[in-house]
């Protein structure tokens, strides 16, 4: 599968250690260091290119960067084709982590779902980006669980397989 990635920091490269391997073409965007980027990218065999690539690239598009700059992020997707579907990794953190910015009256993957309307958005928050870079994903011998969120059940079911691909467990919801 053709996944572009907005973000190529902890997650989104820990995602593509996990991807490549497995078959998929991936292509990194959104560092503020492209050259670092570039580097990275070549390391685990993915592709680069502006926010408007990954997302036109990309049939799945992984969301892996801090909450407070989804908005200027995903503006830079451009009008993409509607229908694709959106992985969204983002957790609505205060920068100096001492909270959340929203409260329970909506959510990050409702904003997302407002920022991006031409998306079909899913929530699964990945493991710890320290597990996805090491050789094996347990804890303390057991499995990190992944939750899939979301309304629509295709979508759900596409980012269940590529979570399943790093072997968590996972639960699935209906938001
Ligand atoms: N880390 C985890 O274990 C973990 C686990 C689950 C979910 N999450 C969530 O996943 C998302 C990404 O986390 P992460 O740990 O991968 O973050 P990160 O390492 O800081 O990566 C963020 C990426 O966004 C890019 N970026 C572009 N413009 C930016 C700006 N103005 N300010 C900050 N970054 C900018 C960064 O660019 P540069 O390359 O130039 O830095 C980097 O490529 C967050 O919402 C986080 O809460 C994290």
């Amino acid at each position: 599968m053709k996944i572009g990635i907005i973000g190529a920091g902890n997650v989104g490269t820990g995602l593509t250690r996990s991807l490549v391997p497995k078959g998929h073409t991936v292509m990194l965007s959104y560092s503020r260091d492209a050259a670092k980027m570039a580097e990275v990218a070549k390391d685990l065999g993915a592709k680069t290119g502006s926010v408007a690539d990954a997302v036109a690239f990309g049939e799945v598009v992984i969301l892996a960067t801090p909450y407070t700059v989804n908005e200027e992020a995903l503006k830079e997707a451009g009008n993409p084709a509607s229908g694709k579907i959106i992985w969204d990794c983002t957790n609505p953190l205060k920068p100096d982590f001492s909270g959340l910015l929203i409260g329970t009256t909506t959510s990050a993957g409702e904003q997302t779902a407002a920022l991006a309307p031409w998306a079909r958005v899913v929530k699964a928050i990945p493991p710890f980006a320290e597990r996805l870079h090491a050789d094996h994903l347990e804890i303390a011998g057991e499995k990190p669980g992944v939750f899939i969120c979301g309304n629509d059940p295709e979508a759900r079911r596409v980012i269940a397989r590529l979570v399943w691909t790093s072997a968590p467990n996972l639960w699935v919801a209906n938001s």
